[in-house]
């Protein structure tokens, strides 16, 4: 079985744009990806398992910090570590770049997301009351690259 990373750059926003909709309700459109991996500070990454798209990061880099701009597993390859994987990914990447944290945002009401990112190691560092539309909050996280799990 092999599993890699690959970076994609705005060409491949369709691809991002179908992983993007199978993973969220609601999704963001090829011409979002495209105009977002316009921008030189994002970084689109795909996730593949015997090249079969299963995973997707879109990462915002500024000043030594790497932001997980939305990040998912598609249903199907869920609960088989696949999301610590790409997690694994975006620290190597990051860590190219020179990054020495990796920070991100997850509604209070998404509790794979919440028990993925503890699990790997990143520390609550903020909370943005009712910040999403649905009136969630938005939990801030963060990870010193020294510290990465894997
Ligand atoms: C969150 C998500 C990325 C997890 O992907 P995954 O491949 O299933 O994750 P893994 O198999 O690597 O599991 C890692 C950890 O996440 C947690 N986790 C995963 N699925 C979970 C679930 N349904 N409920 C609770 N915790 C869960 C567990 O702590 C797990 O560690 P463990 O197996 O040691 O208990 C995936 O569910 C997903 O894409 N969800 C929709 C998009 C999303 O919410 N993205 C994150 C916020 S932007």
């Amino acid at each position: 079985m092999g599993i890699k990373v690959q970076q994609v750059s705005h060409s491949q926003a369709a691809r991002l744009a179908k992983l993007h909709k199978s993973c969220f309700q609601q999704s963001w459109g090829i011409a979002e990806f495209s105009r977002l991996l316009e921008n030189q500070v994002v970084t689109g990454l795909m996730y593949l398992e015997d090249d079969r798209d299963i995973g997707l990061a879109l990462l915002q880099s500024i000043a030594f910090e790497t932001e997980i701009l939305t990040f998912g597993i598609i249903p199907s390859r869920r609960g088989r570590g696949f999301g610590y994987g790409l997690l694994g990914g975006i620290c190597d990447y990051a860590r190219t770049i020179d990054s020495k944290a990796i920070f991100l945002e997850v509604s209070n009401s998404n509790p794979a997301g919440i028990n993925l990112y503890t699990g790997y190691g990143f520390e609550q560092v903020g909370l943005r009351k009712k910040y999403y539309a649905d009136r969630s909050d938005a939990l801030i996280y963060r990870l010193p690259l020294t510290s990465a799990k894997l």
